[in-house]
C-alpha cells in the first residue's frame, strides 16, 4: 500500500454499510477518506449530507479512489459490481466481500490477477462501536494489506481473524447474535408489561441487565452456568423460573435453532 492515507469505499451502503460507516466515523475515520455508493442518487445525497463523505452512484469512481473496497451490496449484485470496477482498482487495493457464502476462491476468480481479496462478516452492533467482524484475508493479501483492513473494521469494534471454513459456523452466532438477544429482551419486556410495568421502564431495566450481564461475563472467567447459579439461590424464585424455562425446553430450542439449517 503506497501512501499513508487509507481510503475506504463502500459499494452499496444499506443497513450493514451504514452501520459500519457510522461506527468507523465515530471511531476516528476521517469522512474525507470515505467513499460510498448506492443505486439511487437520493440515497447517495442522504448519505453525503448526513456523514460528509464522498458519494456517487458510479461504483467504478468510488473504487478507483480507495485502497480498501468493501462490497456491501446484496450477494446477487456482486458479480455485476466486480465487472464494473475490475479495470479501475488502485494498485495495492484490497476488495473485501461481506457476502455470506461467497468464497475467497469465487471472489479471486472474479477479480483481475494481482488484486487482493478478503472476506468479512460484520455485525450491525458496529453502529454503536461494539461490532464484531469475522475476517479472513485471502492468500493474495500481504501482511500490510491485511493489517489495513483489520484496522478499518477495528474502528467500529473487535476483529477476529478466522479460517475461511469457520465462517459458516461462527457467522450465525456473531452476525445473527443481536437478533437472538433482542428476541429474549423483547420477551422480558413483555413479561414486565404483563405484570403492569410500563414498557419504557421495562426496556430501561432490561437494557441495564444486558449491559451488566455482558460486563460480568467478560470480567469473570467462571463457567457461564456458575454465574447463573450465583443469581439462583437453591429453592429461590430465580431457580424455579429457570426450571420453568427448562420445562418449556427453551435451552434445547436455542441450541436446535442455532445448529440446524433453518
Ligand atoms: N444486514 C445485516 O445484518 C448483515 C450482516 C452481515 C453481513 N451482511 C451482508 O452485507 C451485505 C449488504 O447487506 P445489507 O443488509 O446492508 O443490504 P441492504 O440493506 O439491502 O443494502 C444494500 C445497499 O446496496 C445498494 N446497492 C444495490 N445494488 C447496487 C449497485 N449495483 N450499485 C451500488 N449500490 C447498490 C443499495 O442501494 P439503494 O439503497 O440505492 O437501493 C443499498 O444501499 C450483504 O452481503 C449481506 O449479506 C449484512
Amino acid at each position: 500500500m503506497g501512501t499513508a492515507r487509507r481510503t475506504v469505499a463502500f459499494l452499496g451502503t444499506g443497513t450493514m454499510g451504514e452501520a459500519l460507516l457510522t461506527g468507523a466515523l465515530a471511531g476516528g475515520l476521517d469522512p474525507s477518506d470515505m467513499w460510498v455508493t448506492a443505486r439511487s442518487q437520493d440515497h447517495v445525497d442522504a448519505l453525503t449530507s448526513s456523514y460528509a463523505v464522498h458519494g456517487t452512484t458510479d461504483n467504478a469512481t468510488a473504487a478507483a479512489n480507495a485502497q480498501v473496497v468493501v462490497l456491501a451490496v446484496p450477494p446477487a449484485g456482486l458479480t455485476d459490481i466486480l465487472a464494473e470496477i475490475a479495470g479501475r482498482l488502485e494498485e495495492g487495493a484490497v476488495v473485501v466481500s461481506l457476502a455470506d457464502g461467497i468464497t475467497l476462491a469465487d471472489l479471486e476468480d472474479l477479480l483481475p490477477d494481482g488484486v487482493a481479496a478478503a472476506r468479512a462478516m460484520p455485525s450491525l452492533t458496529a453502529s454503536v462501536g461494539h461490532g464484531l467482524t469475522l475476517l479472513t484475508p485471502g492468500a493474495s493479501c500481504s501482511t500490510a494489506q491485511a493489517e489495513t483492513v483489520t484496522r478499518f473494521f477495528e474502528r467500529s469494534g473487535k476483529v477476529l481473524r478466522i479460517a475461511e471454513d469457520q465462517h459458516a459456523v461462527l457467522s450465525p452466532l456473531s452476525s445473527g447474535g443481536p437478533a437472538y438477544v433482542f428476541y429474549l429482551a423483547d420477551a422480558m419486556i413483555e413479561a414486565g408489561a404483563v405484570r403492569g410495568v410500563p414498557r419504557d421502564l421495562a426496556r430501561e431495566l432490561i437494557t441495564q441487565v444486558l449491559t451488566g450481564s455482558a460486563a460480568w461475563l467478560r470480567a469473570d472467567s467462571a463457567e457461564v452456568a456458575t454465574l447463573r447459579e450465583k443469581v439462583c439461590a437453591p429453592g429461590g424464585t430465580g431457580i424455579r423460573r429457570i426450571a420453568a424455562l427448562d420445562r418449556h425446553a427453551v435451552r434445547a430450542a436455542v441450541v436446535s435453532a442455532l445448529t440446524q439449517e433453518p
